[in-house]
């Protein structure tokens, strides 16, 4: 169906509340990569939120036939769940109430340069709830953040919670210190990025250690490099904080070895 053919209830929850989840899955060369780890996530969103009546193994095949009905090799397929359609009251719709499933492709929007020439980011108050594991459609911290550090004139912003970095608007953030990668542990204060574990990987495969703990946003000024992950922006490196240069300004060697490898990775496995 074309995107304009599609309709929304007024009542939708996901409209009505910003009840619903959401996963975004990376598509190369027509194959998914990672699939069931982003059906995996999308599994534990549903769960805890409690929203019933759709499988997340479902997206697969969902994936699928968009993939054949738009014949988009590379890009993303976007797919959310909402509680469904109800008239407005806080508490769940009445059991049985169907949910809203909407899937959708996107072409890939970023410049190539963006790899080479590495991005700003802009550091922002966390000021999220406190489940930020959810892959939750509720995303107007996010909004705002990302928002402040386009006017900021940063492509990113990054959070921070009691003094400490916890993940981007729609990334997860690492620091290198001295050949170590230091990034926020899993847990509720950042979403479990499916690139973030591949990425993790990586590092024990290319002997690169890694410690998970929060950096403290006063020592992003002193990491040799800083690097973003995401489905959309694979290992992307940080060469400013706040107008600032991180490191000697420019990719270093152990993102640009980690974004390699990530490229490498994608290519077996799919
Ligand atoms: N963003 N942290 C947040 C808050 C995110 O929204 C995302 C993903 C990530 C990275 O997760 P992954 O590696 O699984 O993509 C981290 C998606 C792509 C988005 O909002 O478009």
């Amino acid at each position: 169906m074309v995107r304009a053919a599609a309709r929304l209830s007024p009542d939708d929850r996901g409209f009505l509340f910003g009840d619903g989840v959401y996963e975004v899955v990376r598509f190369y060369g027509g194959r998914p990569f990672a699939l069931d780890a982003h059906v995996a996530r999308l599994g534990r969103s549903l769960r805890a939120l409690r929203i019933e009546g759709f499988e997340a193994t479902a997206f697969a095949e969902i994936a699928r036939r968009l993939a054949q009905e738009n014949g988009l090799a590379d890009g993303t397929r976007y797919l959310q769940v909402t509680r469904g359609a109800a008239p407005r009251r806080h508490a769940f719709p009445a059991p049985g109430t169907p949910p809203t499933v909407y899937a959708c492709t996107y072409p890939l929007s970023a410049a190539p340069e963006r790899w080479a020439r590495g991005v700003g980011v802009h550091l922002v108050p966390d000021e999220r709830w406190a489940r930020c594991d959810v892959k939750s459609t509720a995303l107007l911290a996010n909004v705002l953040a990302n928002q402040a550090a386009q006017e900021a004139g940063a492509e990113e912003a990054v959070f921070v919670r009691d003094g400490l970095v916890t993940e981007g608007s729609h990334t997860n953030v690492a620091a290198v210190f001295g050949g170590r990668v230091v990034t926020h542990p899993e847990g509720p204060r950042i979403l479990s990025g499916v690139t973030r574990a591949v990425v993790l990987r990586l590092c024990a495969e290319l002997g690169v250690p890694v410690e998970e703990r929060p950096v403290p946003a006063a020592d992003l000024a002193r990491a040799d490099e800083v690097l973003l992950t995401s489905t959309t922006s694979e290992v992307l490196p940080v060469v400013a904080a706040d107008g600032r240069p991180v490191g000697a300004g420019a990719p270093g060697p152990v993102t640009r070895a980690l974004l390699d490898a990530f490229r490498a990775h994608v290519g077996r496995s799919l």
